[in-house]
């Protein structure tokens, strides 16, 4: 995202946050039901589509390949057409739509180029092309590991991959070039993380914890991709942590989506004391749908284990900002793959938490954060990334004196809504201003 410069003045908030908010559809499952039309012969009609940056860069790249992609109030309706080759892909910031459509596009008659803007060019790319190489794939990455990646369509062989890292992106991307491959193709990840491909195409896991797809997948799998999306539950962090940050507060949440391997974050909270009630209400699309509410409780220190991480990954820079108002030591351990996201935000939020005021280390790949000190309001950068704007935004609510986010309008890649929401919520605490 090129952020437009909008900085965010927040201060604390006087009275507790309390009410019910809508959110627009879950940024991974819109993301995989957009793309995923392109091996739908038929229309596709998609409610409450996902409001992020992100999500509109998928329509994009759809839109460059060939397909027609209508918006309206209620719905994105995607008609499928021929697929377009010899086209660029700007990918902008999504590392899911660049790293799904290798796999997409791995085993498709055609040429692309794929880019990205200045963050997703940093990051790291061989950990799809690799695995996606050894099924036949011909993807050249500039410096073998970064966008821009030329990908040049070719035969593809099943065959069995044991990932290194527990990255829904690469296993997804392996998954859908397997729909194209001769032969079976078999995944397995070191941890479980989010489900949501294998959901959409109804695989089953192995006893041996592969999951599995050949060329007949397609066939055999009724997938309907239409329907409602539920609301993003990684959005909906932002609001148990808010809750939780200033006493008295109470949110409810409904319709949002409540897949397990996205809801390790609750596990993370309940352990510590937090009154996180979610209720199940439906299944849509084979995803878990319901209602969440959050209430400010007492709370003690947060101990995310390694085997935590894949299932609260991007809930981290959040957790942190809480865990500065918790005495004693909280530990955040082996966030590792935090230092390739959007930016590094393991060193992001170690500087913005000391910053503010906070006793913090980095140990190798582990955070030690040491609550329970006042938080002194200052001026912060969002370096561009939207989850460290939201969550150190949340700092502001319970800082001394003014927090300001700097380029905070980077929320947009996944939360447009974000900033207005908190403004309402805490009566007028948040000024967005041009500098
Ligand atoms: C995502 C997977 C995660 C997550 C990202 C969305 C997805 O990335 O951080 O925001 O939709 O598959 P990794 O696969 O790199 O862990």
């Amino acid at each position: 995202m090129v952020s437009s410069g909008l900085s965010t003045r927040i201060r604390a908030a006087r009275e507790p946050l309390r009410g019910s908010l809508a959110l627009s559809g879950d940024k991974s499952v819109s993301i995989r039901r957009a793309l995923f039309a392109l091996f739908s012969h038929r229309d596709v009609r998609l409610q409450n589509y996902g409001t992020g940056e992100d999500c509109q860069t998928a329509l994009l790249c759809l839109e460059a390949l060939g397909q027609t992609v209508e918006r309206t109030a209620d719905e994105i309706v995607i008609r499928s057409g021929p697929l377009r080759s010899g086209v660029t892909l700007d990918c902008r910031n999504s590392g899911t739509t660049a790293r799904l459509l290798m796999g997409l596009l791995a085993g498709r008659d055609g040429t692309w180029i794929m880019r990205g803007d200045e963050s997703l060019s940093r990051r790291p790319m061989a950990r799809v092309t690799e695995p996606l190489a050894k099924m036949g794939a011909r993807i050249d990455l500039a410096d073998g590991n970064k966008l821009p990646a030329r990908i040049m369509g070719s035969a593809l062989s099943g065959c069995d991959h044991d990932l290194r890292i527990a990255s829904a992106q690469v296993k997804s991307a392996v998954l859908l070039a397997g729909l194209h491959a001769d032969g079976v193709t078999r995944v397995r990840e070191p941890l479980p993380s989010r489900d949501h491909t294998e959901r959409l195409l109804g695989l089953r896991q192995s006893p041996e914890r592969f999951w599995m797809v050949d060329s007949t997948t397609l066939e055999t799998l009724p997938i309907d991709l239409d329907g409602v999306i539920p609301g993003d539950i990684s959005s909906a962090a932002f609001w148990a942590v808010a809750a939780l940050l200033v006493p008295g507060s109470e949110i409810v949440i409904p319709r949002v989506l409540l897949n397990p391997l996205r809801a390790a974050w609750f596990d993370a909270l309940r352990t510590a004391g937090a009154d996180i009630q979610a209720h199940v209400e439906g299944v849509v699309c084979n995803e878990p749908v319901g209602t969440l509410r959050i209430r400010h409780s007492e709370l003690r220190p947060l101990h995310v284990r390694a085997a935590d991480v894949p299932g609260l990954i991007d809930e981290i820079p959040a957790l942190t900002v809480l865990a500065t108002t918790i005495p004693n030591t909280s530990r955040f351990e082996e966030l590792r793959e935090l230092r390739v996201k959007e930016s590094d935000r393991l060193q992001v939020v170690a500087d913005h938490l000391l910053a503010l005021g906070v006793c913090v280390a980095v140990e190798g790949d582990d955070l030690v954060v040491n609550g329970g000190a006042e938080l002194r309001g200052t001026d912060l950068n969002s370096y561009d990334d939207h989850r460290i704007a939201m969550a150190f935004a949340l700092a502001g609510l319970v800082a001394s004196g003014e927090t300001t986010i700097h380029d905070a309008d980077c929320a947009a890649v996944s939360y447009p809504e974000f900033f207005a929401e908190l403004n309402k919520l805490t009566h007028d605490s948040v000024v967005m201003y041009n500098p």
